[in-house]
């Protein structure tokens, strides 16, 4: 059966009050994004980078999932073949909606990181500065999430699961943030059916196949009920 591999972005869970990064009064246009997403800006003023996770993981705590995360966790249970989920998103909505299996490639707002030793373990709802390092007791803690010139997670996963994909939808994101926006290119390279489904047309839209605009939680459900007609 056929194998499907998902990416979502910010837009997914836009519905959901999480702001996107991109969009007109989105995270980017309020903060600078070289001060708060990247190892630079965490040396220079580690206290304001903790400040910006802090708000978005209080924010992100009663944050609730929505029709689209729903229905991608129906895809899940009910699809007779895999369906790989890779998410952008540093939120838990897809798991709180009960998705199994999600790569968080940018990492996630619950989990801290040492800075030294790699440990990780589970961010307090406020992370200071200096947190120190359960394992190698270094106040060397910060957000578990993947920074600007940072490696993003689970990549030869990510990759593996591209290879074989015969279906690969993009949910969600603008397409301007690479590697993520050179999977569907990666997909289509091994042969997948590839669809767009987001508010608008993407940057890179001309590198799908299909295309589905409108807000997730009207565009995604239908989709799925889509799919789960062809079994
Ligand atoms: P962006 O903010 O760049 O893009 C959000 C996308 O969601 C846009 O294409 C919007 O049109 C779309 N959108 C907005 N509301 C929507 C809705 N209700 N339904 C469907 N689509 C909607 O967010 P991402 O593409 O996820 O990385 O950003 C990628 C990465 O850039 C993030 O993971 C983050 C950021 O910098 C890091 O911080 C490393």
């Amino acid at each position: 059966m056929k194998k499907i591999v998902i990416l979502t972005g910010a837009g997914i869970s836009a519905e959901s009050g999480l702001g996107t990064f991109r969009d007109e009064g989105g995270l980017w246009s309020h903060h600078r994004l070289e001060d708060v997403a990247t190892p630079e800006g965490f040396a220079r003023d580690p206290a304001l980078v903790h400040r910006f996770y802090n708000a978005r993981r209080e924010q992100a705590a009663t944050a609730l999932p929505n029709a689209a995360h729903q229905a991608l966790a129906r895809l899940q249970t009910s699809w007779p073949g895999e369906v790989i989920l890779i998410t952008q998103n540093v939120d838990s909505l897809h798991e709180a909606a009960g998705a199994q299996m999600v790569l968080h490639m940018h990492g996630n707002l619950a989990g801290a990181l040492c800075g030294v030793c790699d440990h990780r373990w589970t961010s307090p709802p406020q992370m200071q500065v200096g947190e120190t390092c359960p394992r190698c007791s270094v106040p060397a803690g910060r957000p578990d999430v993947v920074w600007f010139g940072e490696i993003p997670y689970h990549m030869d996963t990510i990759y593996a699961h591209l290879s074989k994909a015969d279906l690969f939808a993009a949910i969600g994101t603008s397409g301007q943030v690479y590697p993520a926006a050179a999977f569907v290119q990666q997909a289509a390279f091994a042969g997948a059916h590839t669809v767009e489904i987001n508010l608008d047309p993407s940057s890179i839209v001309p590198d799908f196949e299909e295309t589905r605009f409108g807000p997730a939680t009207q565009t995604v459900p239908v989709w799925v009920k889509d799919l789960l007609q062809t079994i």
